[in-house]
């Protein structure tokens, strides 16, 4: 049920029998070459797979504990999750569990509601938890995020191979397109924006949509900005554990929320999403928040293509 970039989802977990373990790996068949040549999205979707998974372990009354990048021979091998049926599970990791399945991308228009700054300080310490940052920007520095948003448009409406990945995996009904367990399906894509006052990506700019919706979106966006000081594949991966729990957590306090990576992708553009004068080194996600229509469910891939024993 994590969020991945284009809903890839690039994970595979595997348990070996007997052992109470459960190991993370990512799926090198599931990669975004153009749209994430790094892999530091796909450390992100992971990084979140394996938060679900210890939130889940803490519902059913597990302690769990994490081995992150375990083999440094193997960097597709993610994560070890030892689990122990013990007393001692995390309550407060056990109540996210309720937000999982209620959790979606949304991609419609919110109301100009301020969030409480409760709400906002508890999205922060969720963050801090998983040793990552999460900032609100300054009026000045969100438009100048918003400046960034545009301008990983036009780079992205320039560059063919992007477009065609991006393509690749949106689902609009076309004759040549992937399969439907994975991919953005058409009823997630939400209204077309009159204007692009907000972050939200238009995943079908060339329109083969044809009953898409237009809506004018909120003029000042609330968005926040998850990052860390240094950017190695395991601060990609606790910054995607952060990423879910500040999601969850969201969730349950009554926020929509989406998704935004589109400067983060561009190395030229990714620097100046940070705010000089924070302590983040590096962003690695931009959330919009607000109060609004949950988006639609997308689909997921089978349990057992993702799940094996050995
Ligand atoms: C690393 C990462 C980057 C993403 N970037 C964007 C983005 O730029 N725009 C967007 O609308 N959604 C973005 N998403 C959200 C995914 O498209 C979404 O999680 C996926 O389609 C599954 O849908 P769900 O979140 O509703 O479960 C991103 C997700 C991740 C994990």
């Amino acid at each position: 049920m994590a969020p991945s970039m284009h809903n890839a989802q690039p994970w595979r977990f595997i348990h070996r029998t007997g052992s109470r373990s459960v190991a993370l790996y990512g799926d090198p068949d599931r990669t975004l070459p153009y749209s994430d040549a790094e892999h530091r999205a796909l450390h992100l979707g992971c990084g979140a797979a394996l938060f679900n998974l210890l939130v889940a372990a803490a519902h059913a009354g597990w302690t769990a504990t994490v081995g992150l990048l375990p083999d440094p021979g193997a960097p597709w091998h993610l994560a070890d999750v030892a689990l122990d049926e013990a007393e001692g599970a995390d309550r407060d990791l056990a109540d996210l569990y309720r937000a999982i399945r209620r959790r979606h991308t949304s991609r419609f228009p919110f109301s100009d509601e301020q969030i409480p700054e409760p709400i906002i300080d508890g999205l922060r310490s969720a963050a801090l938890l998983e040793g990552c940052q999460l900032i609100t920007p300054s009026a000045w520095h969100a438009d100048a995020v918003m400046e960034l948003v545009h301008d990983a448009e036009l780079l992205e409406a320039a560059n063919e191979a992007v477009r065609a990945e991006i393509a690749t995996w949106t689902r609009t009904a076309r004759a040549d397109e992937g399969p439907a367990a994975d991919g953005i399906p058409a009823d997630a894509l939400g209204p077309r924006q009159y204007g692009v006052s907000s972050p939200v990506r238009d995943f079908d700019p060339s329109r083969r949509e044809p009953d898409r919706a237009v809506a004018v979106f909120e003029e000042h966006p609330q968005i926040a900005l998850l990052g860390t000081v240094q950017d190695t594949p395991a601060d990609w991966l606790r910054a995607g554990q952060a990423m879910q729990r500040v999601l969850l957590q969201a969730t349950l306090g009554g926020l929509a929320t989406s998704l935004m990576s589109q400067p983060l992708e561009w190395p030229e553009l990714r620097s100046s999403v940070r705010d000089p004068s924070s302590a983040i080194g590096f962003v690695h996600m931009v959330f919009r928040l607000g109060y609004g229509p949950q988006g639609a469910a997308t689909p997921r891939r089978p349990v057992t293509e993702v799940l094996s024993f050995e």
